[in-house]
């Protein structure tokens, strides 16, 4: 049973980039039978208050105690074998190999000289029933879905007799029920006496499980609280480091369109569909809306999106943008026309992790324009400028390689590239999963500015509180199949999960 006891000390952390102080004299304590939130705007230096005690980077100074020993991990198979385990933020699994494979990757064990493959089969499916998790071990990775393979990682860090537990955001792309089970594997480890250090910018989820929370701002420790004791609001404030005036309330754009001014259709689709992706669906998308496309995790709001951008091939239905026939080849078919697809997954999708922040803002304007012409350095270092500034983007400049910025800066650079060319209807997929919640806002009031503006949003979202702010009307998906049309009156919490889940 959990006793409470100080089993991690951080003390005196300090942790330096070139052109960058990620953390300053951070002090940190992780009791056993707890789990406690690191909290922190984007750049705030969570991540690498974790890489430090794991042994991925090297600390500049600073003491770090577990159990009341004195250690340094020097890489993360150092950690693991001291009793820190960890699942990072981005997630570093070989998607060619079997689950099994990924979760034992490294630390096969051994029969007669060999590797015993049975035994790791065996192993990893009990494992991963641990998490209530049923699937085909020998199967490659890359078969299931981006939850399932965090589940996965999350398995893979279970493994050994961990006495700390790290998880780096691990929830941002899991859906409510995957969620609760995680929470529940959380919870049992706590109850075991583990000590479990959680990152998410998910509020209710820090409110719903946490203990403490210590907030980080600017790589300076802000405070630890008992969550109990610390109301959102004041956790807000202190990691922004000022009063929060909260999230911008919705315009009256609902109003706006059941009323009087007429609708310009930018994109009009018939029967559209792809076997084994989205059963053939009808959609208009107005100048100026956002249309929210809405479901669980897996009802195929992506692969809606994908086939009307042309990175997948319909196989059924017609098209037309401004009402004339239109037929997507790929991607760059769509871009010509008109729109843009900022993904969701900005790791395999996104950003080009050795280029510089300024060479990934200007990657699809380049594109868009044709490789052979040529975009002034003085003209690119003000588009760059420009969007850091928009956007609040920490980098040490723009010259900074975008490997360097936290994961939420990363995921901002991205929603940059696609500003920039700004598109007549632009599609964006999870747009501000991993954003810190100042930032988060400001994005929103953004994406509503823009549609004051006639840009069209397609507006793709896991957390429903967000679409019901920025959506004027809502395609609702079911196992990939569209199943509905909201508007008006019936953008409401209520009537849309309902609708959503089909009662
Ligand atoms: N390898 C690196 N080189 C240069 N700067 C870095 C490097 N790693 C992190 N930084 C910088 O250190 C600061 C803290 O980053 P960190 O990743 O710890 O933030 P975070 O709190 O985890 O943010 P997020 O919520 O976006 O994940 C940022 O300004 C980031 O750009
Ligand atoms: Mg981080």
């Amino acid at each position: 049973m959990a006793d409470n006891r100080t089993i991690l000390t951080m003390k005196g952390i300090s942790k330096s980039f070139p052109g960058v102080k990620a953390l300053t004299n951070v002090n940190f304590e992780l009791r056993s039978g707890e789990i406690h939130c690191l909290m922190g705007e984007n750049g705030a230096g969570k991540s690498t208050l974790i890489k430090v005690l794991t042994g991925v980077e090297t600390l500049d100074t600073g003491e770090i105690t577990l159990d009341g020993k004195s250690i340094r991990p020097n890489s993360p198979h150092n950690a693991q074998q001291l009793g820190i385990s960890t699942v990072y933020q981005e997630v570093n699994l070989c998607s060619n190999l079997s689950v099994a494979e990924n979760i034992f990757i490294g630390r096969e064990p051994i029969r007669f000289g060999h590797i015993d493959w049975q035994e790791i089969n065996k192993r990893s499916a009990v494992l991963l029933s641990r998490l209530n998790l049923k699937i085909d071990v020998t199967q490659p990775l890359e078969r299931y879905s981006v939850a399932i393979q965090q589940m996965v990682a999350i398995a893979r860090a279970l493994d050994v007799s961990a006495k700390v537990l790290i998880l780096d955001e691990p929830t941002s792309s899991l859906d409510a029920k995957e969620v609760e089970k995680l929470f529940d594997v959380m919870r049992k480890l706590k109850n075991d006496g583990m000590g479990i250090v959680f990152v998410t910018h998910f509020m209710d989820q820090v409110y719903a499980v946490s203990d403490r929370i210590t907030v980080l701002r600017n790589g300076e420790l802000v405070g630890t609280y008992n969550t109990a004791e610390l109301s959102r609001v004041q956790l807000i404030a202190k990691m922004i480091g000022k009063e929060f005036d909260g999230f911008k309330e919705k315009t009256s754009k609902t109003d706006e369109y059941s009323g009087q001014k007429a609708l310009e259709t930018f994109l009009t689709v018939k029967g559209l569909g792809k076997q084994g992706s989205i059963h053939p669906f009808d959609l208009d998308v107005n100048k100026g809306e956002v249309l929210g496309f809405v479901g669980l995790l897996g009802s195929g709001r992506t692969e809606m999106a994908r086939v009307l951008y042309g990175i997948d091939q319909p196989d059924t239905g017609d098209m037309m943008v401004r009402a004339k026939k239109a037929k997507f080849k790929s991607p760059a078919d769509a871009i010509k026309s008109g729109m843009a697809f900022c993904p969701e997954n900005r790791k395999t999708e996104g950003i080009i992790a050795d280029l510089s922040v300024r060479e990934n803002i200007i990657l699809a304007l380049q594109a868009k324009l044709g490789w052979n012409k040529y975009i002034s350095r003085k003209k690119q270092e003000d588009f760059a400028d420009k969007y850091i500034k928009l956007l609040n983007i920490k980098t040490a400049g723009p010259e900074q390689r975008v490997k360097n910025l936290s994961g939420g800066n990363q995921q901002k650079v991205i929603l940059a590239r696609w500003l920039l060319i700004n598109p007549e209807l632009l599609i964006l997929d999870e747009p501000t999963r991993g954003i810190d919640i100042g930032t988060k806002a400001e994005i929103q009031k953004l994406i509503l500015e823009l549609s004051d503006q006639r840009m069209s949003v397609i507006f793709i979202s896991s957390e429903l509180d967000e679409s019901l702010r920025c959506c004027s009307r809502m395609a609702v998906l079911r196992d990939r199949m569209k199943v509905a049309e909201l508007s008006g009156e019936e953008i409401e919490e209520k009537t849309v999960m309902q609708t959503i889940a089909g009662v």
